[in-house]
């Protein structure tokens, strides 16, 4: 292990991402929510840096681990879900976390319906990663890194 303290990556997952694997897989996949952190914890160890998974279904429970965050993490990435196109009080407390955010989407939201195309979290992201699955979380992961040490 390196003599510095390693980073601490906060992984945020919004409502219905606990349904990974059965919910609507054509548009979503067949990988489970557990199948994708097994993943990103795998690559934060390479990237050697600690990582924090969580889920949760409620708006003001993200809200709360985004304040949280401040303390405890140095960067978030985030699949709000379906918050990301309704929640100005996610992307404030987001905003208000002075943190590098990479916002994550496991579809295109820009091929589908209307209203996903616009995101909040994408006004207070350093990057998004939209369409290319789960495999898109170890990107953002990837990407935390670079930003973390060009940061630095
Ligand atoms: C999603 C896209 C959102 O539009 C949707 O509400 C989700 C999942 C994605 O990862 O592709 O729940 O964030």
């Amino acid at each position: 292990m390196s003599e510095l303290a390693r980073q601490t990556i906060l992984v945020l997952n919004g409502p219905n991402l606990n349904l990974l694997g059965v919910r609507e897989p054509t548009i979503y996949g067949r990988e489970t929510l557990a199948d994708i952190e097994e993943a990103c914890l795998e690559r934060a160890e390479v990237l050697e840096l600690d990582l924090d998974f969580r889920q949760t279904n409620s708006e003001g429970q993200l809200i709360d681990w985004v304040q949280q965050a401040r303390d405890s993490a140095d960067g978030i990435v985030i699949n709000a879900a379906g918050y990301s196109h309704t929640s100005i009080a996610l992307m404030d407390a987001l905003a208000a976390s002075d943190l590098p955010i990479v916002e994550v989407h496991l579809s295109n939201i820009h091929r589908r319906e209307e209203f996903r195309h616009h995101s909040y979290v994408s006004r207070v992201a350093r990057g998004v990663i939209v369409g290319l699955g789960a495999h898109g979380y170890e990107l953002a992961l990837d990407a935390m890194a670079r930003l973390l040490i060009a940061d630095s």
